[in-house]
């Protein structure tokens, strides 16, 4: 096994900065999703781990050892690619035991481990198939066991699961946990797909532009996310955010619209207020309070998606599937005080601070 630690990794394509200076510490046996939007630096960065990209300034070490100059087929790393290319003309068993062979392992030993992770892979009867008689989501396994048959200490895994449909991708997040669990191996996998992040991740490192932004366990990322990025990346439907000022009295202001949010600090403009979907009530009002509209009632069976738009822009809350409510009603928003984020309006950054203990206890968290 290995654990794998990237310091100051920077790449440039030409002039061009692509990864910034990236410093990050994936333990030995965890599984480490990189997730961030497309062109961020995702690929660039696995591919600098995987040694199919060269790192432009930095150290990437496994195991304490440095690993930056040290060719990919000597690093011990498996990969598994967004367009899994299988070898069309050979047989899923010629494909899996490709690599093997290359090493010249003895026939018996290539047709165990061969046999093994078909088994572990649920595509045993499949052995004999040619890909182009696979459906996707077997030839995605087969990618897999190509992979997974080396026995790699780190396995890096870019999108692989992009190509199926919704059904197949839910089994299969289930299947790679529990692959990872039976083979103990650090793996390192990449998406833009916060719900795979969220679903299958230890560690998630949030990137953007190149540049890491917080690096924190799932829920630690949606309970505390550390800026105003990370804050809309992660959950759906995402953050609402509202400009405005944090009033001496403990408050958040946006024009005439006030929470008491229990702020102990001094008192200051240009802050953004965000709040989850499942924090705020959308309620029908006909005061001065009644600055939305209801645009569009999403049912979903669990819960109804309310959207409404307000001057500051659109506002979404999850609320009781069967909520009586029309498309048209003026609303006005509440808010749990004791659940808002408070984020630097120009830089983004999460403001540190804890409500005041009435209002923390008065919604039961913190
Ligand atoms: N060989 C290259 N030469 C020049 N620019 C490149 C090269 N490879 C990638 N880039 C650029 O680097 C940036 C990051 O690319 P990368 O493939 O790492 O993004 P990504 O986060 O994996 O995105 P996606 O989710 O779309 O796969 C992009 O702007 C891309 O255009
Ligand atoms: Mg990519």
């Amino acid at each position: 096994m290995s654990s794998i630690e990237l310091r100051q990794v920077t790449k440039r394509f030409g002039d061009t900065l692509i990864v910034d200076s990236i410093d990050l510490t994936i333990e030995d046996g965890s599984f480490t999703v990189l997730l961030g939007p497309s062109g961020c630096g995702k690929t660039t960065t696995l591919n600098m781990i995987s040694g199919l990209e060269e790192v432009t300034s930095g150290t990437i070490l496994f195991d304490g050892k440095e690993m930056q100059d040290v060719p990919p087929h000597r690093r011990d790393v498996a990969m598994v690619f967004q367009s899994y290319a299988l070898y069309p003309n050979r047989s899923v068993r010629e494909n899996i035991s490709f690599a093997l062979k290359l090493r010249k392992q003895p026939a018996a030993e290539i047709a165990a481990r061969v046999a093994e992770v078909a088994e572990m892979l649920d595509i045993s009867a499949l052995l004999d198939r040619k890909p182009r008689q696979l459906s996707g989501g077997q030839q995605q396994r087969v990618a897999l066991a190509r992979a997974i048959v080396r026995r790699p200490n780190v396995f890096l895994l870019d999108e692989p699961l992009s190509n199926l449909d919704a059904k197949l991708r839910a089994d299969m997040r289930i299947s790679l946990r529990e692959l990872q669990r039976e083979l103990g191996g650090t793996f390192v996998y990449v998406t833009h797909d916060q719900g795979e992040a969220m679903s299958m991740a230890d560690q998630v490192v949030v990137m953007n532009g190149g540049v890491v932004q917080q690096e924190a366990p799932p829920l630690d990322l949606y309970r505390r996310p550390a800026n105003r990025f990370v804050a809309g990346f992660v959950g759906t439907p995402g953050m609402n955010f509202v400009p405005g000022a944090l009033e001496d009295d403990g408050s958040f202001a946006h024009g005439d619209w006030t929470v008491p949010i229990g702020w102990t600090g001094p008192a200051r403009p240009g802050v953004t207020l965000g709040v989850r979907p499942e924090d705020v009530t959308l309620e029908p009002d006909d005061g001065p309070d009644a600055a939305g509209k209801v645009r569009l009632i999403e049912r979903l069976g669990v819960e109804a998606i309310v959207v409404a738009s307000f001057p500051s822009g659109d506002v979404i809350a999850r609320a009781d599937p069967d909520i009586e409510l029309d498309p048209g009603t003026r609303v006005a928003m509440r808010v749990r005080p004791g659940k808002v984020h408070l984020f630097d309006a120009e830089g983004g950054d999460a403001l540190a601070w804890t409500p005041a203990p009435k209002i923390a206890k008065e919604v039961g968290s913190g």
